[in-house]
């Protein structure tokens, strides 16, 4: 479907030059349906009144294009039930996950340095480029690396594996250096990859730019709020383009009074909230174990086994 330009979109009230305004800042009604007012309004440099009737204006427009959005349960149970899988390269995690990746899920994988997270994150930047028969979404993926620690040989070395031809075309990399500029380019610059056929947007790791900017108590709460509004953006990703989201997270040390440290992800209840599926990666003798901590299809504690190699993850 061919999208359709910002100037194109008819709004009473709202002229030419308004509309010109917003075209910089988003190119397709498509997309600007996915924006709220205030954002439009602060990133534009329009009025909020103005940018509610253009929001408004988009999504009426995008909804007449696509239909309605009220579906019948059952016709909803249908829709949720045949979505794609996107598969890990790793059966038993595959398995865990009820067939793989989910598109319009949000997978959190937490844990500590050196459990898999950045392997993983890898390794379906490679298996998102197979067709569909042998388990990928035959797209590409957008790796928005905030650690600095991508890694194109390993790539090369993973797509080997799985027979995958130049996997480093079919992927775009991001290193944002600051939180401003990792908004600027997933609100700004994430729809134009997101129509080239990304199905798979990684962030590795979700917290580190933040945590870094915002230090201190008295920064807790505009942390939290612009997690949120990222988090916030992906999830929008996902529904329109039909892609799976993968984050990564740190572990915290909780202290608990009789001693033992208990291990949490970070980022508190934002994080918590906008993960569809969480889960802990952790060392487990030899091998690594993937564990279920929050989903609502997976048990809690349900867990997996794997090992990295110089191919990947794989099976034990
Ligand atoms: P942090 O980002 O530091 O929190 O860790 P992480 O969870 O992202 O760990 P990562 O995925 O980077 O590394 C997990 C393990 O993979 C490490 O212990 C590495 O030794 C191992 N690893 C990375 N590259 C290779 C490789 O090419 N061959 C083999 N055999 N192992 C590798
Ligand atoms: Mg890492």
């Amino acid at each position: 479907m061919k999208p359709t330009p910002v100037r194109e979109l008819k709004v009473s009230g709202v002229g030419r030059l308004t509309l010109e305004k917003v075209e910089e800042v988003v190119k397709y009604v498509e997309d600007l349906a996915l924006f709220n007012p205030e954002e439009l309004a602060e990133r534009a440099g329009i009025e909020l009144d103005k940018a509610a009737s253009i929001v408004r204006a988009a999504r009426r427009f995008v909804r007449s294009s696509v239909g309605g959005r009220v579906y019948r349960g059952s016709e909803y149970a249908h829709i949720l039930e045949a979505r794609e899988t996107l598969t890990t390269g790793v059966k038993a995690i595959d398995e865990l996950l009820g067939g793989g990746l989910k598109v319009w899920d949000v997978y959190e994988f937490a844990g500590e340095f050196g459990s898999g997270k950045t392997q993983l994150c890898h390794q379906v930047s490679v298996t998102v480029q197979l067709p569909p028969e042998k388990g990928g979404l035959a797209g590409k993926a957008v790796y928005i690396d905030t650690e600095g620690t991508f890694s194109p040989s390993r790539i090369k070395m993973v797509g080997e594996r799985f027979n995958v031809e130049d996997p480093l075309d079919n992927l775009y990399v991001v290193r944002p250096l600051n939180v401003d500029e990792l908004e600027e380019v997933v609100v700004e610059e994430l729809p134009k990859l997101l129509r080239e056929g990304i199905r798979l947007i990684l962030v590795d790791s979700v917290i580190a730019l933040y945590r870094a900017e915002f230090k201190g108590r008295e920064m807790l709460a505009m942390r939290q709020q612009r997690i949120n509004y990222l988090l916030d953006w992906l999830k929008r990703y996902a529904r329109r383009y039909r892609s799976v989201v993968v984050i990564t997270n740190q572990v915290l040390s909780q202290p608990v009074p009789w001693g033992i440290a208990l291990k949490i992800p970070a980022g508190g209840n934002i994080i918590a909230h906008a993960s569809t599926h969480r889960f802990f990666m952790r060392r487990a003798g030899e091998a690594l174990l993937l564990e279920c901590f929050d989903s609502p299809t997976i048990a809690r504690g349900a867990s997996a086994k794997f090992q990295i190699t110089d191919r990947g993850l794989e099976d034990v």
